[in-house]
């Protein structure tokens, strides 16, 4: 470990020790503390960054829902549809009024847009804490042989590069330190993909491009060695929002709503929030020695060979 994140992690054990005075006997010594209270606010103070958090549906507008309610200092909502910016915005407002909401409308991969909003995070609060990459497109419904150069790009400009420049960006904005922040930190958080993991999630340019997701976390996350930033991909499964819509509205209006998610354990599709809540425990201090992941959150899905329902597994 290197001489500053031990030093991090030993003030940071000190100070949480005194306070929770875990030391109930003399004889031995407490237990280390490296975050705050689980049952307390877990993103107390942090500087959160989102994008994709337009969608009605969507994970990003849940994980501003978790970042807000858990005492985020502020948290930037980014898309580049911008149509219930505003309204989230008021929303997250009014539940939670401690918490400054800021607005913007941007592609996730323009480079000049994310310099931007990186740079004004640290303009405002001299902090950068957690970049929720989250952004993403469906790619085309096609076969391989009919997808054409362009399309093929323009996916993985989306979900990989989009990616790659918020690490860039966010990584060194996440090394400031200040007089409230004295050590390096932060979490990079990328939405990859169960797609991004093995095949029948996706078509080939969104399972690749979500493949390359997890890539960035394993070597972003060992070229930020020693610097305290550390950097984790969540792979969620079928989760039930905008980007999912078309597959449950035709299952409802089939009738055949209670199939979809049978392939995995929990036999259901998942939720937003429940994606979300990774996503908060990742860009909290709890998660604090977990890095360079990818963690499919997927009722199970991917834990399993093919198997036929109802078969013992
Ligand atoms: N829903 C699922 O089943 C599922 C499964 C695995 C991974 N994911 C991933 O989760 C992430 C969030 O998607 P979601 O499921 O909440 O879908 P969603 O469609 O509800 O939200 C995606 C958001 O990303 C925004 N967006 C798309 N392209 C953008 C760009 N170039 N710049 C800025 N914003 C852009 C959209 O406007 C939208 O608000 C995506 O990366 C997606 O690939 C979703």
């Amino acid at each position: 470990m290197s001489e500053s994140a031990t030093r991090r992690l030993e003030a940071i054990g000190k100070q949480l020790s005194l306070s929770s005075n875990n030391a109930t006997s003399a004889s031995i010594p407490p237990v280390t503390k490296v975050a705050g209270d689980s049952n307390g606010p877990r993103a107390k103070g942090k500087v959160v960054i989102i994008t994709g958090a337009n969608s009605v549906l969507g994970i990003g507008r849940a994980a501003a829902h978790q970042f807000a309610q858990n005492g985020a200092r502020a948290v930037y909502l980014c898309d580049f549809d911008d149509t219930h910016l505003a309204t989230h915005k008021r929303e997250i407002t009014s539940a939670w009024p401690t918490v400054d909401v800021h607005v913007r409308q941007f592609d996730a991969a323009n480079e000049e847009a994310v310099r931007e909003v990186v740079a004004d995070a640290l303009a405002r609060y001299g902090r950068l804490d957690v970049f929720f990459a989250n952004a993403g497109t469906l790619g085309p419904h096609a076969v391989f042989t009919d997808i054409d150069a362009d399309t093929f790009m323009d996916t993985f400009r989306v979900n990989t590069l989009g990616v790659f420049l918020a690490a860039k960006h966010a990584a060194p904005a996440m090394k400031k330190t200040s007089a409230e922040k004295p050590e390096p930190s932060g979490s990079i958080i990328m939405t990859a993909s169960v797609a991004g993991l093995r095949s029948n999630a996706g078509n080939t340019p969104y399972s690749a491009s979500k493949a390359a997701v997890v890539s960035l976390a394993q070597t972003i996350a060992f070229q930020l060695s020693g610097t305290g930033i550390r950097v984790n991909a969540i792979c969620p499964g079928l989760i039930e929002t905008g980007m999912t819509s078309l597959v449950y509205e035709a299952a409802r209006a089939r009738g055949t709503e209670r199939k979809i998610g049978q392939l995995n354990p929990l036999r259901r599709g998942g939720q937003a929030d429940e994606i979300a809540r990774v996503a908060l425990f990742l860009g909290s201090d709890e998660s604090s020695y977990v890095n360079g992941q990818a963690w499919a959150v997927d009722g199970g899905l991917s834990a399993g060979h093919p198997f036929v329902p109802g078969k013992l597994g």
